[in-house]
């Protein structure tokens, strides 16, 4: 059975760029083909700031928004982060949708496709991994960074990725794809403790 990779999309405002790349990366991914992509865009899960009450490793959430959002990253057995960079930083909407759970995270690799101005993103990239850690997320060190991306935007918005970008991509997936199968063997040890 192929693993199901999950796409998120770190961008919530209207006229975000993130939807462009979370396509065009899914797209890729199935003709990768080692992967299930699916597109989770978080802006679709409408997650208000944190308003649980209760802390995540309890699981006891009591909100329509919450309970989806756990069934979408609890299905993963990889991720994507398409990642914008404002102020140097994570976008806030990635921040706060990790927040919201735990166990769903655990045991899971992710690859960050990161996208922004001359940093091309790299800056919350990075800024990223120690937080994916703490949920126990293994974040990998292959990734995809595009600097300056609106000029590789056409008239209508399509992206049309250069070979070296292709290249990071495959390399990307390839890795994350070996990372899935370790940790998804590691979950069902786990599961059979
Ligand atoms: C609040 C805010 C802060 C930003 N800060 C950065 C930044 O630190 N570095 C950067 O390269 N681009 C920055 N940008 C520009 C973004 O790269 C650009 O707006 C991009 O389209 C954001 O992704 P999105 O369209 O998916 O929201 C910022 C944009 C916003 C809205």
């Amino acid at each position: 059975m192929k693993h199901r990779l999950d796409i998120i999309i770190g961008s919530t405002r209207p006229g975000r760029a993130g939807p462009i790349f979370g396509g065009w990366l899914e797209g890729f991914a199935r003709e990768h083909g080692k992967f299930e992509p699916v597109l989770t865009d978080i802006a679709a899960f409408g997650l208000p700031m944190l308003d649980e009450p209760h802390h995540p490793r309890l699981r006891k959430y009591q909100n329509d928004h919450t309970k989806a959002w756990s069934k979408a990253i609890d299905a993963a057995d990889a991720f994507v982060f398409v990642a914008p960079e404002y102020n140097y930083f994570v976008a806030p909407a990635i921040v706060n949708a990790i927040d919201y759970l735990l166990h769903e995270w655990r045991y899971k690799p992710a690859a960050i496709f990161s996208y922004g101005g001359v940093s091309g993103g790299l800056r919350a990239a990075q800024a990223l991994k120690p937080l994916l850690t703490s949920v126990g997320v293994m974040p990998i060190p292959e990734g995809v960074a595009l600097p300056a991306y609106a000029t590789l935007l056409d008239q209508d918005r399509a992206y049309h990725p250069s070979e070296q970008v292709l290249g990071g991509a495959r390399t990307m997936l390839d890795e994350l794809f070996r990372w899935s199968g370790a940790l998804k063997t590691l979950r069902a040890g786990l599961a059979s403790e």
